[in-house]
């Protein structure tokens, strides 16, 4: 894995990490600006370039839901999707315009969509019979009309880790086009007058390296598109294809250029709304990982570093599954370094564990890093997606700060929890 080094210490958004960690304690979460910006504006890029501006990126806010990263994806000119009240009420706080909002979930509350419908949102995407009813009555007891996707198990099986998979057909998310649910969905939705179906909306999986799967996914999308249209009388005209773009952990990764997803999948798009003879609809996609993985990193404080002959050595750090609970869910792969020895080899074998009551509450095993001594801070790269926004209060542990670096400045945009914060809800 790539990294910029100065004096043996890790730099990221060209501050020194291991003076990050002395001003704002550990563990600490650092979010790279410039990166973030960078990695909107190259997804905006591709859609102006290839769906001549006809289409929205929209930031998926789970993978990192806070005020400030809020405001920077509207300021960037993106787009946001939100899958629950709390990501909605954060954007609502974040200034977000509410136009540019898609709100998902398998299992709204009534709470929920009255929320979503009294800010406006600009799209609701159903995922069933039950909150299709729910959407009309809901709107119409506030005078409204839900502008509506359907969001769509296209039956595609994307090669990822199976609890990250969601296109096929055993899935929780959405109508399955194989038994005619979907079809019955548009039937449902044509009886309907405060609900307006104005789309479609699958997302595959995450973490996905070809373009094949989205491909598929498209074309599959855009033939039910011509059959829902014409059942509706009506044609729809947005397809939002997710997002699941896959990013480098480790150098055993290799992404594709987010530009060649784009690419592909519009050549796809093109040539089969051509065959089908539709107009091309507008084009929404929701790249979460890809936009604030590689932004992100998270700096930890060695503890103790615990040898056990012929077995293993695991190197306790200040954190853990609570801020990380990537690796013991998924066992997701990450790059890690002593950041105050960066240029140092790294030939030490350790097993990085976390301060939880849980023996597997590690953050990697067997991975190579600098032969660490107590008091060192441990860096993990690639940590800006699904860390924060997946954080636990397991074991009442603090969550961390985040602080927001860019070109050499850090600011904070998280403060670290209190002990009050802890039994703020407690009565
Ligand atoms: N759109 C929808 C409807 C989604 O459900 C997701 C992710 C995304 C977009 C963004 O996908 P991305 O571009 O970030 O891959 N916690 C797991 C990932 C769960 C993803 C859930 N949905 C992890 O840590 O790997």
């Amino acid at each position: 894995m790539d990294y910029q080094t100065k004096n043996g210490h890790l730099l990221f958004g060209g501050c020194d990490t291991v003076e990050l960690a002395r001003e704002f304690g550990t563990p600490l979460y650092v979010l790279d600006e410039e990166m973030l910006v960078e990695n909107c504006q190259s997804f905006l890029r591709s859609m102006e370039k290839y769906y001549n501006g006809r289409g929205m990126v929209a930031f998926a806010g789970k993978s990192l839901c806070c005020l400030e990263v809020f405001r920077i994806m509207k300021r960037e000119g993106m787009a946001l999707d939100v899958v629950s009240g709390g990501e909605l009420y954060t954007a609502a706080k974040a200034g977000f315009p509410m136009e540019k909002v898609f709100f998902h979930g398998n299992n709204k509350t009534p709470q929920e969509i009255r929320m979503a419908l009294e800010y406006g949102v600009g799209h609701i995407v159903a995922d069933n019979p039950v909150e299709l009813a729910l959407l009309e009555d809901i709107s119409a007891e506030l005078g409204k009309t839900a502008k509506v996707l359907f969001r769509i198990k296209p039956g595609v099986e994307a090669h990822t880790h199976q609890y990250i998979q969601t296109g096929q057909i055993d899935s929780k998310f959405g109508f399955a086009l194989e038994n005619g649910e979907a079809i019955r969905a548009v039937e449902q939705a044509k009886t309907l007058s405060h609900v307006k179906l104005c789309g479609l909306h699958c997302h595959i999986g995450s973490q996905i390296f070809g373009t094949e799967p989205f491909r598929e996914a498209a074309r599959i999308m855009l033939r039910f598109m011509k059959e829902a249209g014409e059942l509706l009388g009506a044609p729809l005209h947005i397809l939002n294809l997710g997002g699941g773009f896959g990013i480098r952990y480790t150098d055993d990764d290799e992404p594709i250029p987010y530009i060649e997803y784009m690419a592909d999948v519009s050549q796809t798009v093109r040539e089969t709304c051509g065959a089908l003879g539709l107009d091309m609809p507008e084009i929404v996609i929701e790249p979460g990982r890809s936009v604030c993985g590689p932004a992100g990193i998270t700096l930890y404080t060695v503890g103790n570093v615990k040898t056990i002959e012929n077995v293993r050595t695991y190197v306790s750090v200040d954190g853990g599954m609570t801020d990380n609970p990537r690796y013991a869910l998924y066992q997701a792969p990450y790059t890690a370094l002593v950041a105050n020895q960066a240029d140092r080899p790294a030939d030490f074998t350790a097993t990085i564990a976390g301060r939880c009551c849980e023996s597997g509450d590690l953050i990697q095993e067997h991975t190579l890093i600098q032969r660490p001594a107590p008091g060192d801070i441990l860096a993990v790269l690639c940590t800006g997606a699904y860390n924060y926004s997946m954080a636990s209060h397991y074991n009442r542990v603090l969550n961390p700060a985040m602080v927001l670096v860019n070109g050499g400045s850090a600011r904070l945009i998280v403060k670290r929890e209190s002990y009050e914060d802890l039994l703020k809800n407690d009565l």
